[in-house]
């Protein structure tokens, strides 16, 4: 088959990163027999520089054709003092609401390989683990195009003495709320069957929105076991007893935050990939669903050969599974990671945390992703 797929490379470590899966993806293609033709897009603060805007017109048009989107990063200090609309992460949100991507899926796990990488203690893992094993695997989905990221926000002014006070507003409505708590109930009955509805219902009324429409669609999923927990809390329990969690569903800006905690629990940032859905996948009016590391565009070591392309390369497999229905390519590139990690390699970011290092070899961007390739090959 032929797939056409929008690259937004981005800022930062952003192009490294999306060149090796590029190469990833070119080899899955020989070998499955794919086509995958690219089409390079700008967006963020490259575009700003070129075009005056975070998110021309034509990218999102052209993205919007495409049968999937893959992206970098955007972002950087040289266009942080921009006003709010004129900021590149102004183009991940036009992308997002653009595509009508409205569930970000945000898997984190600890792979065994990475255990000393893991800032928890060995001991919290295994003593709130009921298998008592050192690990976890939780999939956060987050709301991904509404909230407050979207809401009605301003300043208003008493006139004299100019702007006195500034809002944005947290509004979900129903038909927002049952859509991506379809796609994580749908989620958690191919996992381990829990789900848990993450909110600050003892404080805000748009939570207690969430509390009511998600306990009636929990009615409709005996098979499911759900929860309801409030965000302060689950931000302790991640620390906790990660193991405790498999499917948690929240709005926008609590799983913003929630999965750079998660994240972090897996060994870095520099692991986890995400998968934004929506569109046609789920009803609605464009193919494209957007596919991006979470680790952002890291200016400080962009360049340098220092940046982890496992998180983007592991987005590509999440683009083939969902988007594409490529499950076998999908696995093929996962297992290719697992035995790259296996047989030591580290990018800086993932090396151990204890000094016991005696299998580990310390590489930089091109090793770890031509060491993934070398792996695919012979899947
Ligand atoms: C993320 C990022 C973005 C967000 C920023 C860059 C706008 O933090 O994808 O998690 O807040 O959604
Ligand atoms: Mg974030």
């Amino acid at each position: 088959m032929n797939y056409s797929i929008a690259l937004v490379p981005g800022d930062g470590i952003g192009p490294e990163v999306i060149s090796k899966t590029v190469d990833v993806l070119d080899l899955v293609g020989d070998k499955f027999g794919h086509v995958f033709n690219f089409v390079e897009l700008e967006a963020g603060g490259r575009a700003i520089d070129s075009t005056g805007e975070p998110l021309p017109a034509a990218t999102l048009e052209t993205a919007r054709q495409c049968d999937a989107l893959l992206l970098g990063a955007v972002g950087g200090p040289k266009w942080e003092t921009l006003p709010g609309d004129l900021r590149p992460e102004k183009a991940l949100l036009g992308l997002r609401a653009g595509l009508g991507v409205f569930a970000n899926l945000r898997p984190a796990s600890l792979l065994p390989q990475l255990k000393d990488a893991c800032p928890l203690k060995d001991g919290v893992l295994t003593a709130s683990n009921p298998e008592g094993k050192a690990n976890f695997d939780i999939l956060i989905v987050r709301e991904l195009t509404g909230g407050i990221y979207f809401g009605e926000r301003g300043r208003e002014g008493d006139g004299k003495s100019g702007e006195s006070s500034a809002f944005d507003t947290e509004k979900y409505s129903r038909a927002e709320i049952e859509r991506v708590l379809h796609v994580a109930y749908d989620a958690a009955s191919k996992r381990r069957g829990k789900l848990c509805l993450v909110d600050k219902a003892n404080v805000l009324e748009s939570s207690r929105f969430w509390r009511e429409i998600t306990m009636k669609i929990a009615a409709e999923h005996t098979n499911i076991e759900t929860s309801y927990m409030y965000v302060d809390n689950c931000a302790m329990q991640l620390i906790r007893a990660p193991c405790q969690f498999d499917v948690i569903v929240t709005s926008n800006i609590f799983g913003d935050i929630l999965s750079d905690e998660a994240s972090v629990l897996s060994g870095s940032i520099g692991m986890l990939a995400s998968a934004s859905i929506g569109g046609k996948l789920a009803g609605g009016k464009y193919p494209a669903g957007m596919y991006e590391p979470i680790h952002g565009s890291a200016p400080d070591i962009a360049g340098k050969d220092l940046a982890n392309p496992l998180a983007a390369i592991l987005s590509a497999a999440m683009m083939l599974r969902y988007s594409f229905s490529l499950e076998k390519e999908a696995q093929a590139i996962e297992s290719a990671v697992n035995k790259t990690l296996d047989s030591g390699l580290r990018t800086k970011d993932i090396a151990s945390r204890t000094k016991n290092t005696a299998n580990e070899k310390l590489v930089g961007t091109n090793e770890m992703a031509g060491a993934v390739i070398k792996a695919l090959e012979t899947e």
